[in-house]
């Protein structure tokens, strides 16, 4: 249900139209690989805009993995890993890597590695797609607790203002408070998202903002799309 709220399905459908850029300069099927794919609801989204060739979906959770093989099958030849997206492996390279609501769930301290994984099985022409939160600066721990309360009790009441199903609204409180704790879900701020990507050797490609909190403008703060290649790669014309 969460996944299903305006600024979720803002991010499915940025992601998506970021993979038909890709495809107007790459014209070829994609291999797709969906990091912490959950039930494939971002492939599944993807493949309806763009041709696959194949379809590899990670998560720790193999009971979404079922959900999501049955739900592509039909799609493209599908291939499930349960496992640890962070030290995923692959001898092929894919050409479109989906990180949706991903790296927040990554510890801060395995995000590089996370990054580093998708830029080391990303195709030379490739694309990394993410859907993300960003947290507004910080830069303290308490600063870092202000940030968490302030971001979701703004979001929170633009769920509330648009009528969402209250208990989509209600996994986002959960969810604050995993995120104030710093128990499963590791919201960082725009601005440590870029560190972590010059780490890895990525760079942003395109950017796209869903949604900000009050006084967000600037700072990255929000649910944004955004598209990453490695650093060096040539720039994709679409
Ligand atoms: C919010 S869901 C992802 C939603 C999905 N990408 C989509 O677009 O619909 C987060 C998923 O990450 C998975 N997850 C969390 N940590 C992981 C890890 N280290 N490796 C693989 N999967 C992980 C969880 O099991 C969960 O299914």
């Amino acid at each position: 249900m969460a996944q299903a709220t305006f600024n979720e399905e803002g991010l499915y459908q940025a992601i998506a139209d970021f993979s038909t850029g890709w495809y107007a300069s790459a014209d070829r099927p994609a291999r797709i690989l969906d990091l912490c794919a959950a039930t494939g609801l971002c492939t599944l989204r993807v493949s309806e805009r763009v041709p696959v060739a194949s379809a590899t979906l990670v998560d720790c959770d193999s009971r979404v993995l079922d959900c999501a093989a049955r739900r592509l099958a039909a799609i493209a030849p599908v291939e499930t890993h349960t496992g640890d997206a962070v030290t995923f492996s692959s001898s092929v390279p894919y050409d479109l890597i989906l990180a949706n609501s991903a790296y927040h769930h990554i510890p801060d301290h395995r995000k590089i590695d996370f990054l580093r994984t998708a830029c080391s099985v990303v195709a030379e022409d490739g694309a990394i797609l993410l859907g993300e939160h960003f947290l507004p600066p910080y830069k303290s721990k308490p600063e870092f607790r202000a940030s968490v309360q302030s971001f979701y009790g703004q979001m929170v009441d633009e769920l509330e203002r648009r009528g969402e199903e209250a208990q989509a609204v209600d996994v986002i409180r959960r969810s604050a408070l995993y995120c104030w704790l710093g128990e499963y879900e590791f919201k960082v701020s725009w601005s440590v998202f870029l560190r972590h990507c010059a780490s890895a050797r990525l760079q942003v490609e395109r950017a796209q903002k869903i949604w900000e909190p009050y006084g967000g403008h600037g700072t990255g703060a929000g649910t944004v799309a955004v598209w990453l290649r490695p650093r060096g790669q040539p720039v994709l014309r679409c």
